[in-house]
């Protein structure tokens, strides 16, 4: 599969709006920052990630801003203490993902002189809560790292692209999925744009119910539209 082409048009799709939903964590990937900013800049985005595991754009951003205000570091939550922690999760709900923020923080602090580690394997080695999605979430946005996502957003468009049809949680379909994404950022030279924009997709086009196909700009290669839209009786794809 060549995804050049469906990665321009996302890219395109994605310029017009990427501002939308005034996420504070959203900025553009700096390549001249420099490595302690690059750090911060990875703190920044696995909190936001965290955050958003589990709980809407819209409800994370005053959580986000409240955190960040409180624990503008990764040495700042370090040095916190588990309720004043959970104090500030209040109303975010699993919080265990709370703790696991604040271990991660004194492990980067204690082992890992004083940062996130700079790449995704590592990443996902080495920091508690934090699987292939967020590893390859936050590195492709703080690092530029070309690693791809599938949270349940681009799982969900994946599917349709494709138009898999088999057992969605199956290992196979895990694969095939993953592969797909790994596609769209190969080769890009902004691999932390090209997963945000499938994320931002999957979250206001690919829509789970009544997606909204004709503003989709992966329309012209989605298999799941075509079986859709031609008189050839396919069953519908992923839904
Ligand atoms: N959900 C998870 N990560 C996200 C991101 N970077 N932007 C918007 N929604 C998200």
């Amino acid at each position: 599969l060549n995804a050049a082409p469906l990665r321009s048009a996302l890219l395109e799709w994605y310029a017009g709006v990427h501002e939308a939903r005034g996420m504070p964590w959203r900025k553009p990937y700096d390549p001249t920052l420099r490595p302690d900013n690059r750090a911060q800049r990875a703190y920044e985005v696995w909190i936001s990630e965290i955050m958003l595991q589990q709980t809407q754009v819209a409800t994370v951003i005053p959580y986000y801003n409240r955190w960040m205000e409180r624990f503008p570091t990764i040495r700042d939550l370090a040095a916190a203490d588990i309720d004043t922690v959970n104090a500030l999760w209040k109303g975010l709900g699993y919080y265990s993902r709370a703790a696991r923020l604040l271990q991660g923080a004194k492990k980067a602090m204690d082992e890992l002189g004083g940062r996130l580690p700079d790449n995704a394997k590592d990443m996902e080695a080495q920091i508690p809560g934090i699987g292939r999605y967020s590893a390859g979430a936050i590195c492709s946005i703080a690092y530029n790292e070309r690693v791809p996502v599938l949270d349940g957003n681009v799982h969900r468009l994946m599917s349709r692209l494709l138009a898999l049809y088999a057992p969605p949680k199956a290992k196979q379909s895990l694969n095939v999925l993953w592969a797909g994404s790994a596609a769209m950022v190969e080769g890009s030279e902004r691999p932390g744009d090209v997963n945000q924009a499938l994320i931002e997709l999957g979250a206001t086009v690919c829509k789970v119910r009544d997606p909204s196909c004709d503003s989709c700009p992966l329309q012209a290669w989605c298999r799941a539209y075509r079986h859709e839209h031609s008189s050839s009786k396919v069953p519908a794809a992923a839904r």
